[in-house]
């Protein structure tokens, strides 16, 4: 069989329309889009990734004014930071409107929201009657797709369709956001950097502070390729591991080893987020029996890089 791989928005409405799961692009990574107002069909998202259902879902709407249609209430900085920021990498955590049924928010009060900066979609979601449910397309724990490529290899006959928009131009997940007491909470760090958040709504709070619902892409271990991983000073790494045989993702200079992949030469942040998962499939596919990373600077997109590789490393 295999997914049928193509860039008509009409064909992948059709099927959305009819409960069927589309995978589609992002500027941040592929999704597994179902209706997110259809419980049939968005548990075959779940059983399609394998995903536990304490783990919800994002809500990807076609712009501010949708999101009255999934939200009871938008607090005034969830709307200064959708102003800054949408289309975009950004999700926001907000009290959940009687209509997403609970499969989507694995019952939690809130719901994750976002309207994702990327034409194809934005075409398929002015096009539907519904908003659209849609998780990382990979099975879950695994690397996050960020090509039609990427999601076939992972999910196989388990998605029948995916609208081919390229590879995904931002390449880490989207920043999410919530709201505790009136203060902004960073749940998980991603596509908009938390220093450009700051700018609109000053200082956020950790989520790790507060009781907030654990946002389970903050599973300790999550984005894991099938190597074991180890993160650290490469150089210091090397020397420990001689003689093994070595896969090594290095930020900016490469190092000898069986494989080696540069996340950017020039040392362009960017750059490394959108190479970031692709890289660690091609390690993970190259046959070495340990993988080397170091951590990139801790600042802009570098948090989202260094948190997916801390998650890649945990076991
Ligand atoms: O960029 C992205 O966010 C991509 C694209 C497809 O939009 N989606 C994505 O979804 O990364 P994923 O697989 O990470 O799953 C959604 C995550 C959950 O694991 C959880 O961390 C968080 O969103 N989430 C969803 N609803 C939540 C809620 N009500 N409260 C807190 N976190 C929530
Ligand atoms: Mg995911």
């Amino acid at each position: 069989m295999g997914a049928r791989v193509g860039t008509s928005v009409e064909d992948a409405a059709r099927r959305l329309r009819a409960g069927e799961l589309v995978a589609i692009p992002t500027e941040t990574v592929y999704g597994l889009a179902a209706n997110a107002l259809d419980v049939e069909a968005c548990l075959r998202i779940f059983a399609a990734k394998r995903r536990p259902s304490f783990d919800p879902l994002i809500v990807h709407v076609r712009g501010f004014a949708a999101v009255g249609d999934v939200a009871r209430e938008v607090p005034p900085a969830a709307a200064e930071l959708a102003r800054a920021f949408w289309p975009g990498p950004l999700t926001l955590v907000l009290p959940r409107a009687a209509a997403v049924p609970d499969v989507v928010t694995s019952g939690l009060d809130t719901v994750a929201v976002r309207h994702p900066a990327h034409a194809l979609t934005q075409r398929l979601l002015d096009a539907l009657e519904f908003p659209l449910a849609a998780p990382s397309a990979n099975p879950f724990g695994a690397i996050s797709p960020t090509t039609p490529a990427h999601v076939v290899e992972g999910l196989g006959d388990a998605v029948a369709h995916v609208l081919d928009g390229g590879p995904c131009p931002v390449g880490v997940e989207s920043t999410i956001v919530g709201w505790q007491d009136g203060r902004a909470v960073l749940h998980r760090p991603g596509g908009v950097p938390l220093e450009a958040l700051e700018q609109v709504v000053g200082p956020l709070v950790p989520a790790a502070a507060g009781p907030a619902p654990v946002a389970p892409g903050g599973l300790a271990s999550h984005y894991a390729p099938r190597t074991p991983l180890e993160l650290g000073a490469l150089d210091d790494l090397l020397a420990r591991h001689a003689g093994r045989c070595l896969g090594v993702l290095a930020f900016r200079q490469p190092r000898a080893a069986h494989a080696c992949r540069v996340l950017s030469p020039t040392g362009d942040l960017s750059e490394a987020a959108r190479t970031l998962f692709a890289a660690l499939r091609e390690l993970d596919a190259a046959g070495a029996d340990l993988l080397l990373a170091e951590p990139v600077p801790d600042e802009g997109l570098g948090r989202a890089i260094n948190d997916r590789l801390r998650r890649a490393a945990a076991r």
